[in-house]
This record gives C-alpha cells, structure tokens and sequence, in this order.
C-alpha cells in the first residue's frame, strides 16, 4: 500500500459508519514507580505507573497508534509481540534491531494495522531487562460481527504471568554479564502482578477472579516472565485450550497448561463446581537438573459470588518442576483449528531448508574472575549474535554498509552429535549476521538444541511471522526418516514455540513480510547472552510488496 493509501484508510476509518475499521489511539508514559511486592521496597520502571501495565484491545483491522513518551533514565522500545507488522517492520519494536531505543525524553509513535489476526497477544519492552515489568496484554477482538468458533464466554479476562525479583534487574544482569555466570533467579511469581502468599513473605495478597455459579469464563493467559516457563492449573476446574498465540487451535480439555515465556493461551473454565474459593496456580516448569529456577507458586483464586471471603481455599497441587511428561501431554495436544473460515496454510513445498542448532557455549573473558576467566554464552548455529549500533533495518533500507553482514549459516558450520557428549571446543564465532531471503520464499527451520554445558528446552519466538510447528522429537534431527512424521495437516500455528530439552522441532512459514524480523530465544538471559538472529526478508516486486517508508519520528542512535 502506498503511503497515501494508508492515509485514506486512516482517514475512512475515523468515521467508523463507513467502515468497520477504527484508529485505536493510546499514550504510554513510560515512568518510575514505587512498589511494595514480595516484602521489598522497590522503584521500577512501568507504563503509566502500572504493574502488569494497561491493556490495548483493538479489532482485527484496526489501526493502533501508540505514542510512547520515554519519562526514565533507560533507553526504550516497546515490541508487540506476536503483531505481524506487514510492512511496518518500523514498528516492531526491539532496539538495534528495527529501531534505535527512544532515549529518555524522547518519543515515539508505533502506528500498525492488525491485519489477519485475532485472539490474545502482549507487548513488552525490547531492550535492556526492562520487560520484567514492562509488559502487558494486547487483545484482539474479531472483526465486528464475528462470532468466535466456540461457544461465546460470558465474561472474559486478562491473565498475565510474571516474575519478580526483589533487587533492581539492570542490577541483576549487569552483576552476571561481569561474573561471567548465570543471573540470580527471581524471588517470585506473578499472576496479574501479585505473587500470592509464599514462604519467605507470607503477607504478599493474591490476585482474585470472581465467578457466577454456571457461567463460562475466558482467560487470555499471558506469559511475561522473564526466564520461566510455567505450568498453569486452576483447583477443581478444566481448562477448554481455543487459541494460542492469536490463533485459533481445535478446542481440548486439559487440567494444566504449559506456557513459555511469550506465548499466551486462551483457555475457557465453566463455573461448574459449588461454592467456595479455588486456588489457581502458576509454577515453573524446567526438566534440566542442573539449571537453577525460582521454585515458588504464584497462586491467585477463583471466588465464587456468595462464598464468604474468610472461607477455605481447595488447594490444588502443581506439577513437580521436572514433569516433562505434563509438559509434553500438552504440547502435543495442540492442533491448528484448520476450519474453513481459519485454514491452515502449511507450506508444502520449501525453498530454504535449514538447520539451526540453538544452545549455550563457553567464551573466554579475562575479567569474568567469578567465571575463572571464561563466560557462559548462547548462540545460534554457534554464532553468538552482537547487538549492533546502528539499527539492522536502517541500515538494510538506507544502505548503511559495515552495520551487518548477510553470511548467517544456515547449517551448522561443524556438525557433531549435538545432544551427545559435547565436543571438545565450546567457544563460539560472534557477528551481527543475518539470513537473507527473497520476498515469498517458504522456509523450513529445524531447530536442535545442544547439550552444551546442558539440554535446555528454548522457547524460540520470531518476530514479523506466524509459523506451523510441523515436527518434533528427541536426539538428533533426521532428515531423511523425521520429515515422514510431520504434520502438514493441521500444526499448532504460533510465533513462540518450546525447542524439547535434547531434542528439536520443525517450523515452517512463507517470508511474506518483506523487513528484518528477530529470532531468539524468549527466556532473556538467553537472548542476553546471544541466543538471537534475524532474517533480512527482501521486498517483492509487486506493488503491496515492499517495507512503507521509515516514519518522521523514527528515533536516531
Ligand atoms: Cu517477545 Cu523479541 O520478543
């Protein structure tokens, strides 16, 4: 579309009688706040002063502006998680990425069009460790007149998952990037900003959903923690799972949901038990022994309208923290909707197939004395990936040479029994790479985690796309026997998707969007320590093919 296009839609979509389109318009302050949670005292950076921050909700089709007005000392950008951004890659939000951060005093307007997309999704800084509380939820309302493909809920709600640490986490990281070792694991978790009671602070209040004996409600689940992946339960109720990460998936019954870092689940519990008050619990789920979490529950409860406050709570228990069968019952119940309104697009036939090992090296670092000398790092098909200076996008739209070279591997460049023993060297190459593709090519990514120091399960997001997740299994890929086994039918589709601990899984999309779009891993200590890449997708031909012009505003370095 071209830019005075996008102005005529703009302009017909502010008088809402003659299309069923509208200009959703937020602004977001982005300021310090003092805050008393898990028994410390603490000034954290939010929008708006909120912790989860506000809810955008918009429509399918809508336009939403967002000025983003930077009121702190840290650099800024805010990505949307899941949002697709056709063409507008200048909205995307992670920094040094498709934008240079807005630096404090500064502001900014994101400006996208939801085009093709519906359900629940989020948003979340993109620089620094800044998402620990920065972050909230974004909904997506069907197009007016829509119905759902199941049954109308009666009422909704925002569920967002987080983790709290008691200490600042700039100071967090920046304590472990000079270590050269692992970051300290939170103190807590959330549900929807409050941890529940737990042991080392027992007075901390919970969140609570109240219910109405027979009705049907939706949680828009959300997962905002920083480096968790949780297990989601509710006593006594079954969750109906209808959509993931914006898309619709064939509706299953199930009493725990799995939730990585940024995927988001929508999940339908009926209010079919007596009265009283039900525990709902988050906890984390990690099935790499030698990988240290938060072991607490964040609990909140279910308050059936006419139970009495002081009554008891049914309490329910979680899942062991290394319940990879729990784990593995859920992912594999996930299926595409694949309904005639809501197909799945599979791409059947696929231009680039590639290879990407994702997992953690060992570099050296003379200062790291904690780390005897050496550092823990991650990387992708052993590339640690270096944040550039200038942003990616920039400089593939204006040209600017030297910012990134287009050489990313797509294989791993020494291939070696990759959750076996692991080889003799653990050092990885750094670069500021990427991976080049035509606009509209189809591309497979089988990404194999390594056991070096450890397996690890990776929830791998990617940004600008939707993919199917067509395979999965444990060990090495086989490329010649495991292609027999993928679902081309109907595959979960998503943007987040858990890699198994010592083992691999199998996406596919069509490079549709022409821009630079992230890939990393969605625990942050991952991404922090290199666990990232991007695609370069070029324009297209065609005239609705290539990425609309930077904007006026588009903060500069
Ligand atoms: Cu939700 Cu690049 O992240």
């Amino acid at each position: 579309m071209d830019f005075r296009v996008r102005v005529l839609i703009l302009a017909a979509c502010l008088l809402p009688s003659f299309v069923e389109c509208e200009v959703r318009r937020y602004q977001f302050n982005v300021v310090m706040k003092n805050t008393t949670r898990v028994c410390s005292t603490k000034s954290i950076v939010t929008v708006n002063g909120k912790f989860p921050g506000p809810t955008i909700y918009a429509r399918e089709d809508d336009t939403v502006l967002i000025r983003v007005i930077n009121r702190v000392k840290y650099n800024v950008s805010i990505h949307w998680h899941g949002v697709r951004q056709l063409r507008t890659g200048w909205s995307d939000g992670p920094a040094y990425i498709t934008q240079c951060p807005i630096q404090p005093g500064h502001s900014y307007v994101y400006n996208f069009t939801i085009t093709g997309q519906r359900g629940t999704l989020f948003w979340h800084a993109h620089i620094l460790w800044l998402r620990s509380t920065v972050h909230g939820a974004l909904v997506i309302l069907p197009k007016l007149g829509v119905p759902y493909p199941f049954p109308k809920p009666d009422h909704e709600s925002v569920v967002v998952l987080g983790e709290w640490w008691k200490s600042d986490t700039e100071a967090v990281i920046n304590e472990a990037l000079k270590s050269g070792l692992a970051p300290n694991v939170s103190d807590a978790h959330t549900i929807n900003g409050h941890p529940g009671p737990i042991s080392n602070c027992p007075s901390t209040g919970g969140f609570s959903l109240n219910v109405s004996p027979g009705k049907n409600y939706m949680l828009r689940l959300i997962n905002a923690a920083l480096n968790e992946e949780l297990f989601f339960k509710i006593a006594g109720h079954k969750l109906t799972v209808v959509e993931v990460d914006a898309t619709y998936v064939k509706p299953f019954k199930t009493d725990t949901i799995l939730i990585a870092p940024g995927q988001t689940t929508n999940v339908i519990v009926t209010a079919d038990q007596g009265a009283g008050k039900y525990m709902v619990a988050a906890s984390p789920f990690m099935d790499t022994p030698v990988v240290a979490v938060d072991n607490k529950t964040a609990t909140a409860t279910i308050h059936y309208s006419g139970t009495l406050a002081n009554s008891p709570t049914s309490f329910t228990a979680t899942p062991p923290q290394n319940a990879t069968p729990v784990a593995n019952n859920f992912v594999n119940s996930l299926r595409s909707l694949n309904s005639k309104k809501y197909p799945a697009k599979v791409p059947m036939k696929i231009d680039h197939s590639l290879l990407f090992t994702v997992g953690l090296g060992i570099n050296r670092c003379p200062s790291c004395k904690a780390g005897n000398g050496s550092r823990v790092v991650a990387s992708v098909n052993n590339v640690t990936f270096v944040m550039p200076t200038v942003a990616l996008l920039q400089a593939h739209v204006q040209n600017i040479k030297g910012v990134f070279t287009s050489d990313f591997p797509g294989n791993p460049p020494h291939a070696f029994n990759y959750t076996g023993a692991p080889p003799a060297n653990l050092s990885t190459t750094t670069g500021t790479k990427v991976y080049r593709l035509p606009y509209n090519a189809t591309v497979q990514v089988v990404l194999q985690d390594t056991g070096i120091i450890a397996p690890e399960n990776h929830p791998v997001h990617l940004h600008g796309f939707n993919f199917f997740a067509v395979g999965r299994g444990l060990g090495n890929y086989n490329p010649k026997t495991d292609p027999n086994n993928f679902n081309l039918v109907d595959p979960v589709e998503r943007n987040t998707i858990g890699v198994p601990s010592g083992g691999w899984v199998a996406i596919r999309f069509l490079a549709d969007n022409p821009g630079v779009w992230f890939m990393h891993c969605h625990l942050e200590v991952h991404t922090t320590w290199g666990l990232k890449m991007a695609f370069l997708v070029d324009n297209g031909k065609g005239p609705n093919q290539s990425i609309l012009p930077p904007p006026k505003d588009l903060p500069k370095c």
